[in-house]
């Protein structure tokens, strides 16, 4: 459980569901914790009944209420503060304040403590998880590592905005998760408060925009002037005062000109100032990024095996993803989970509590097992949509070819915020209107944001320069000079694609569509981007996409065996 909150239910570490509460609730990035949506839906899901569970795993922050915590014992490596535990031994209901004195930054040996938690009146032995401890173990127990470094980076754990919480460095062993310390990275804080800065609103939602709008301006030359101090750790900092709020103006006036507290008004979100200054962001972040990972692998060295997982919602940031993982030359593999960020926690806190405390060995993770995690519903016809045919992927492809817009809804939802398949808008990405149909009249959004190509893996390096896989579409890389002019739809102002690689294994709906579309024009590659309408999260159930299709501005819905047309 955890904000952007989310459950999960994990056997033997083995994922078996999990779930963001936005789908359910449909409000984006809805952090209220209500554990009757997502306890049901994961039980519902598998069978079981909260009877059934062992242990319940926390991942530090919870808000709301119908879930009691209590002191269960202090062992070794548990919670010392004395308030804590007071508060857990009296079972309250837990909220921020105390998790943000106490448990959430952890000082050294504080992993996780041990409490019972109780859910609807049945009080079951459990653990909070320290909320990186949490983004490491997702990343490390999803990775088929058997020793890997870590980095969780993220924009904040707490209101607090402290060093420790923005960052850790961790190393994974086995069944074993250790931290090692916080670099003092707080590159996170940066990018979300630049998006307010600029006119855009909140970072939470607001980041994607930000980086989709860097590549359209030019890095200011205070930027790289001042490269050392803006990229430093907050320890390091030597001209910009230390507190974390004093740095944030510091950085705003040097890079926008303005005084401190004056922000752009939202007119200004897409100006040439703004393109600047977000390409000016980028620059920092990705040469921060650049810098602690180097560090981390520099002190891992002896037990690393040139292994890095990437954790933390920070690592949504496919630009500088794309860009290091392609230049390094520190790291021979590299592995980031879909749902890096907070909603990704349940299942670090979850996998942590079965390999790290209870020692349950771990096996080889099927990659759908945490890419589509969602669970299966039943395909209901749609009897009041009289224009519907059997699914037949070459009338399918042809319509895409001839500019038509498919909702595409196919078995269990992605987890993490990319739509990987499942749920998925698909479109022409030989099309040069699409990239504007599509933002203008479907999904009602900025002009500037790109849009994602998924290809078939065998084909990926002929049209991208990438010599690995990316599944998870987390990595932006170069699109394949000769090819540039023949994928307009899916390629940044830049020349980079957020490339996603599919195998026939993974997604074979999704792999014999892509087929069919190569069949019809000589390219193996889709349109991809999430199947929601604007501020809307992902659509879950077949109903969300029936709904979806019949409120937007989409030409075709095509759910289980059937194809709706309007
Ligand atoms: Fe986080």
């Amino acid at each position: 459980m955890e904000h952007d909150a989310s459950a999960t239910l994990v056997r033997d570490g083995e994922i078996l569901v999990a779930i963001s509460q936005e789908r359910l609730t449909r409000i984006k990035k809805d952090h209220r914790f209500k554990p009757d949506h997502l306890i049901n839906y994961v039980l519902d899901a598998t069978g079981y009944s909260i009877y059934d569970i062992d242990y319940v795993a926390v991942s530090t922050f919870m808000q709301g209420f119908g879930i009691r915590m209590f002191a269960h014992e202090t062992p070794v490596n548990c919670v010392h503060d004395p308030r804590t535990l007071e508060i857990l031994d009296r079972g309250h209901f837990l909220t921020f304040p105390w998790i943000n004195d106490t448990v959430s930054v952890m000082p050294e040996e504080k992993y996780y403590a041990a409490v019972d938690i109780e859910i609807w009146g049945v009080r079951k032995p459990g653990f909070m998880v320290s909320h990186h401890i949490a983004h490491g173990s997702a990343a490390f127990y999803t990775s088929k590592f058997e020793n890997a470094a870590i980095f969780s980076l993220d924009a904040s754990t707490v209101s607090t905005h402290t060093p420790e919480a923005s960052s850790l460095f961790m190393y994974g062993s086995g069944n074993k998760v250790y931290k090692l310390y916080s670099p003092g990275c707080m590159v996170g804080y940066m990018f979300e408060n630049r998006c307010m800065d600029v006119g855009m609103g909140s970072g939470t939602y607001k980041a994607g925009s930000l980086m989709g709008l860097a590549p359209y301006g030019e890095v200011l030359p205070q930027a790289v002037e001042f490269e050392d101090e803006l990229t430093a750790s907050f320890w390091e900092r030597k001209i910009a005062p230390r507190s974390y709020e004093e740095h944030l103006k510091w950085q705003w006036n040097l890079l926008s000109g303005m005084p401190p507290h004056v922000r752009f008004p939202k007119e200004m979100a897409d100006s040439k100032k703004s393109m600047d200054i977000a390409a000016s962001t980028q620059y920092i972040y990705e040469k921060t990024v650049t810098k602690f990972l180097d560090r981390l692998h520099k002190e891992t060295r002896h037990l690393n095996e040139n292994n890095l997982c990437l954790t933390g919602g920070s690592f949504l940031n496919c630009a500088s993803n794309g860009k290091y993982i392609k230049n390094t030359e520190l790291w021979e593999n590299v592995h980031l989970m879909p749902a890096c960020g907070d909603d990704g926690t349940c299942i670090g806190a979850a996998l942590y509590v079965t390999h790290c405390i209870f020692d349950v060995p771990r096996f080889k993770m099927k990659r759908t097992s945490f890419m589509f995690t969602g669970k299966d519903y039943e395909i209901p016809n749609f009897p009041e949509w009289r224009n519907s045919v059997d699914l037949d992927y070459t009338e399918l492809a042809r319509m895409i070819k001839d500019g038509k817009v498919i909702a595409w809804y196919n078995g269990k939802s992605e987890y993490g915020p990319r739509a990987l398949g499942n749920r998925s808008f698909l479109a022409d990405p030989r099309s040069s209107v699409m990239r504007d149909h599509i933002n203008f009249n479907v999904k009602n959004r900025e002009w500037f944001r790109p849009f994602a190509p998924m290809v078939i893996a065998e084909k990926a390096s002929e049209w991208f320069e990438l010599d690995h896989e990316s599944p998870f579409m987390l990595e932006a890389v170069p699109v394949v000079e000769d090819k540039k002019d023949l994928i307009p739809a899916v390629q940044h102002v830049d020349g980079t694609s957020r490339a996603q690689t599919v195998k026939q294994k993974d997604n074979p709906k999704i792999y014999k569509l892509l087929k069919a579309f190569e069949k019809e024009t000589g390219v193996p590659i889709l349109l991809n981007t999430s199947l929601n309408l604007a501020g809307e999260p992902l659509v879950e159930t077949p109903q969300d996409a029936f709904n979806l299709f019949v409120r937007g501005n989409v030409d075709v819905l095509v759910i289980g065996e059937k194809m709706y047309i309007k």
